[in-house]
């Protein structure tokens, strides 16, 4: 049996993750979640969830997993600039000392770290990952930093993995990343707002990560270890993303609005080609189209597309009013 820790086991990702391994009756979860989001994952005799802040687990609590799997982060550029002390402790002072912590771990096949394509911030060329990265945000700035860190230390395997934008259904919904909230408006508002618009971005299918996820964890031959990937299905400007959205899905009748002033700082394209590498035999048009139109069918029946827990910014505002951090 793999023992796996996650931690953020309840977030965007984690909750399309549990579900996805725990398909394999050979791996069993113990997840940990400070629950900004709420649970979000059912009850599973392989599965058990402690809402708790990462940073209070004691060293021994470390001592018997076989991966762990991080996906603990203020995941959204506006939310990590909310309270940058905040954002600190959480992406990387805190991980220090839960590097510190897990080091010691016997056990330990691979500590896997979920990284981010913003760390490439403006980038004219195809970015593989020897390109240098040039991160604007606070987010991306800190996960670059934690990398580092991870690729100096080498106490502990490691394997990284430099997401694209993630889209797709999860029980813990995010309507601020933009596949999922152009789909969303374009649904229950019959309008989609496309701000500047020409900037390139790399998506990234939430299951299509989890599936990597899942190669890496089955990877007997160590093809991955101390390596930093940069995953994703496919990359387009949001002027060709809108685009493609009506015409997969059909839609008739939405209104599209263009400022096309606005100018988003971030822009960059990413080859796929490590994507290809890991998940091969996989015909990555057909799985864009597909995933698509399958978070069109589930974003059409959801009950409070417009709540704020949706949205990543709003959840964190309200804590940190409540809290003062
Ligand atoms: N969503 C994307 O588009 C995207 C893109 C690139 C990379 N990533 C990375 O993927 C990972 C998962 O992203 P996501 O979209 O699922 O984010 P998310 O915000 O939905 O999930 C993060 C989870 O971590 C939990 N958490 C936060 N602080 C905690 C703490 N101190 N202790 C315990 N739990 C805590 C939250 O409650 C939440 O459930 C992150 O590392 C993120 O940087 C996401």
């Amino acid at each position: 049996m793999k023992k796996i820790l996650i931690l953020g086991s309840e977030g965007f990702l984690g909750s399309v993750l549990v579900p996805h391994l725990l398909k394999d009756k050979d791996i069993s979860i113990i997840g940990v979640d400070k629950c900004f989001f709420g649970k979000n994952n059912k009850k599973h005799n392989n599965f058990k969830l402690y809402k708790k802040d990462y940073k209070k687990l004691s060293n021994k609590f470390f001592g018997n997993f076989d991966f762990i799997i991080d996906l603990v982060n203020i995941s959204n550029d506006p939310a990590s600039e909310l309270n940058k002390k905040f954002t600190n402790l959480t992406n990387y002072s805190n991980k220090i000392k839960l590097y510190n912590k897990i080091k010691k771990s016997k056990n330990l096949s691979r500590y896997i770290y979920m990284s981010s394509c913003s760390v490439y911030g403006n980038n004219k060329n195809l970015i593989t990952e020897k390109s240098a990265p040039k991160p604007i945000s606070l987010y991306s700035k800190l996960c670059l930093k934690y990398e580092k860190y991870l690729k100096n230390k080498k106490k502990i395997p490691f394997s990284i993995m430099r997401l694209g934008t993630l889209y797709g259904w999860s029980s813990r919904m995010r309507y601020d990343i933009a596949i999922n909230k152009i789909i969303r408006d374009m649904i229950f508002l019959k309008k989609i707002e496309i701000l500047g618009g020409t900037q390139l971005r790399f998506f990234c299918h939430n299951i299509f990560a989890c599936e990597v996820i899942y190669r890496i964890i089955c990877d007997n031959k160590k093809k991955y270890l101390n390596k930093v990937f940069n995953v994703g299905n496919f990359n387009t400007n949001i002027v060709q993303l809108t685009k493609k959205i009506l015409h997969l899905t059909k839609m008739k009748n939405v209104n599209v609005y263009h400022e096309k002033n606005t100018i988003d700082k971030r822009s960059y394209e990413v080859s796929i080609k490590s994507s290809k590498k890991i998940v091969p035999n996989k015909n990555f048009v057909h799985l864009t189209n597909k995933s698509i139109l399958e978070t069109f069918k589930k974003i059409k029946k959801d009950k409070s597309p417009f709540s704020n827990r949706k949205i990543t910014l709003s959840v964190y505002k309200e804590f940190l009013k409540k809290n003062r951090i």
